[in-house]
């Protein structure tokens, strides 16, 4: 295909006129396509429908009735399950609450009120608390750092990672920043993997930062969401933060939300004593004991066949994932308007358009009948600064809707991308 900049003024009227003709059709057909946000289909819901079966006892390994109050870190089983998710020993595993979001807030609100090491330190007393935020990255983060009034700072994304040379200029340069975001394995939004130099220079974070209270929030949602096996490596932070002395300044994070029930599943936390100390303080001031029933169903459930409820997974998104990739390729290959991301697992594909002209593609396609995540959603503020970025989320959509979907998203990009043609090119070019 030639690229949309070399056709001609009238070859650019046809293609205009063609896929005007392609959206009207589509919105007369009234649709309701949504690809705006990571939910597990109904389909992959039903992968643990086992989870419902009874359970033969409510006696956890270490003789803790699950029905009763307390064991406030989680019973052992739902620890050990969390460690090989985060690639820690179940003893450096908080499991509680059905939801990693819910204990990231806990650990960044501890960090700034009650502080994370048993000493004086704690964020509220910068005059301005700051986080890096990698972009473009995950929405909910960034609300996090807006309700607890922590000011964020954008660090470019690379296809290994976090620009990490940036990160450590900005980090030891201004002691009011205290941490940095990190979505380690199958990013969202670009499903990039963290290279292991990156993981290593993570490591190497908090000892280069100014602030002696600095920490790495090490969200790894993604940790089995490979749509291939055997599964894809991401190096061990944890372990490296332990050789480089900086163990106490990282904060791991997993769930099951998108292995068994979003928002009916178990969330982790992992990391030094000081840290789950500080985190378990806190928890007792709301909970007397986390749900270590949906724990044991959880545990019992996965244990020793992660990989294999995974695949299920796996053999629901690939193929969607896989219409996504193909009709961008059918449809926007070789315009030169849009690259996008091809990743092997976890729940995005990030699209860059033509700068300033994603809020304006999001917007006609909700005109048309296709819901995307909000233009600038992937950045804080909501403020994308190039208006380049759509997250693209095809886990919910039935995959007989998916291609409907994707044309329309690629009919309006092209044109929005022929419409600012229109207007860029010198007057008869
Ligand atoms: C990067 C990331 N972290 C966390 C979550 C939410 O996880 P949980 O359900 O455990 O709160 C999501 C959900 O989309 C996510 O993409």
């Amino acid at each position: 295909m030639k690229a949309l900049k070399e056709l001609t003024a009238t070859e650019l009227g046809q293609l205009r006129q063609r896929v005007e003709r392609e959206l009207a059709l589509q919105r007369a057909n009234k649709l309701a396509l949504d690809l705006s946000r990571g939910k597990p289909s109904p389909e992959q819901l039903d992968l643990s429908a086992e989870l419902n079966e009874p359970l033969a006892s409510l006696i956890a390994n270490d003789g803790t009735d699950a029905r009763n109050y307390g064991a406030l870190r989680g019973i052992p089983e739902a620890r050990a399950l969390g460690g090989e998710l985060m690639n820690v020993a179940a003893d450096r595993v908080l499991a509680a609450g059905n939801s990693s979001l819910f204990l990231m807030y806990q650990v960044a609100a501890t960090a700034m009120q009650r502080g994370l090491w048993a000493d004086d330190r704690r964020w509220s007393r910068a005059a301005g608390p700051r986080m890096l935020a990698p972009v473009p990255g995950y929405d909910r983060h960034f609300t996090i750092c807006e309700s607890l009034g922590i000011e964020m700072l954008n660090v470019a994304m690379r296809d290994s990672g976090p620009d990490m040379d940036q990160a450590q200029r900005l980090a030891a340069e201004d002691a009011s920043i205290k941490g940095i975001w990190c979505v380690p394995k199958y990013s969202n939004p670009t499903g990039c993997i963290y290279a292991d130099e990156t993981v290593a220079a993570m490591a190497e974070l908090p000892r280069a930062a100014a602030a002696d209270d600095f920490v790495v929030f090490w969200d790894n949602a993604y940790a089995v969401h490979d749509f291939e096996f055997p599964a894809a490596p991401l190096a061990n932070l944890y372990d490296l933060a332990e050789a480089a002395g900086t163990a106490e300044h990282v904060a791991l994070f997993s769930s099951t939300s998108k292995m068994t029930y979003a928002s009916g599943g178990l969330g982790f936390c992992g990391g030094s004593d000081a840290l789950l100390n500080a985190l378990e303080g806190t928890l007792s001031l709301m909970c007397i004991g986390p749900d270590k029933v949906a724990q044991l169903r959880h545990a019992r459930f996965l244990s020793g066949r992660i990989e294999e409820h995974m695949a299920r997974h796996a053999a629901i998104l690939k193929p969607k994932f896989a219409i996504v990739d193909q009709v961008l390729e059918e449809e926007l290959g070789g315009l030169g308007i849009a690259r996008w991301t091809q990743p092997k697992g976890g729940y995005f594909v990030s699209l860059t358009t033509p700068p300033r002209t994603a809020a304006d593609i999001v917007k006609q396609a909700g005109e048309v009948g296709l819901k995307l995540t909000p233009a600038g959603a992937t950045f804080p503020y909501g403020r994308d600064p190039n208006d380049d970025d759509i997250r693209i989320a095809p886990s919910f959509a039935p995959l007989n809707e998916l291609e409907a979907a994707m044309r329309v998203l690629t009919g309006c990009v092209k044109l929005v991308a022929i419409a600012q043609l229109h207007r860029e090119r010198p007057k008869g070019g």
